[in-house]
């Protein structure tokens, strides 16, 4: 007997992105990026420029994949990868963007369009996957790892205190 989340997962469609899609796309990047980055403001213009960088996806060709996860009238995910050469180790895919809307989360659709997109990555003579992700993004974090991805490099960041430098008298 079929579980209910095999059941489910059997209902969700994944397909390309059409141009009409793109809207949604741009309504998710709010929650995208705030999971992600929560000091983020997310601005007007920011989602406009988001929504100019999606649309370059029509213009990659095979160096683009984008694949929305849609069931009954509803697009519920998407995930967004890129090949390019990276000079040192030929081929390289990354993900950009992979997204699931709140109501539809731990279901599996994330690992669903995860596999898809390394299908694609496969078939284009890709011999590995990078992508970013938060320290503190759990959710993305179990996701990757066990998809079968590693972490292999840190990227560092220290943030300056104006307020307490303003306070001390440094300018
Ligand atoms: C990250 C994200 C795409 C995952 O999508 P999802 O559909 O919830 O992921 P899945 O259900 O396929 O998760 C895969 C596994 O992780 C598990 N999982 C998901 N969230 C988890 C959590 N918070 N803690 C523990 N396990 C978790 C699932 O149970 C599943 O395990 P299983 O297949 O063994 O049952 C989704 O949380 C999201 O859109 N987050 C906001 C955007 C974001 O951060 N994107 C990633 C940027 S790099």
């Amino acid at each position: 007997m079929k579980t209910r989340k095999l059941e489910f997962l059997e209902s969700v469609v994944i397909r390309e992105l059409i141009p009409e899609d793109v809207k949604w796309v741009v309504s998710c990047q709010q929650d995208l990026y705030s999971s992600n980055f929560p000091r983020a403001k997310i601005t007007k213009r920011f989602l406009h420029s988001q929504e100019e960088w999606i649309q370059e996806h029509f213009n990659l060709g095979q160096r683009s994949a984008f694949f929305i996860a849609h069931r009954g009238r509803e697009n519920i995910g998407f995930i967004w990868g890129k090949v390019f050469d990276n000079l040192l180790e030929g081929f390289e895919g990354m993900v950009l963007q992979n997204y699931v809307s709140r109501p539809w989360r731990s279901k599996g659709v994330g690992r669903k369009l995860v596999i898809k997109l390394e299908e694609f990555f496969k078939k284009h003579a890709v011999n590995k996957i990078s992508l970013n992700v938060t320290l503190d993004n759990d959710s993305a974090l179990f996701l990757y790892k066990s998809c079968g991805f590693m972490p292999v490099r840190y990227e560092m960041e220290k943030r300056f205190d104006m307020q307490q430098d303003k306070e001390k008298g440094i300018d």
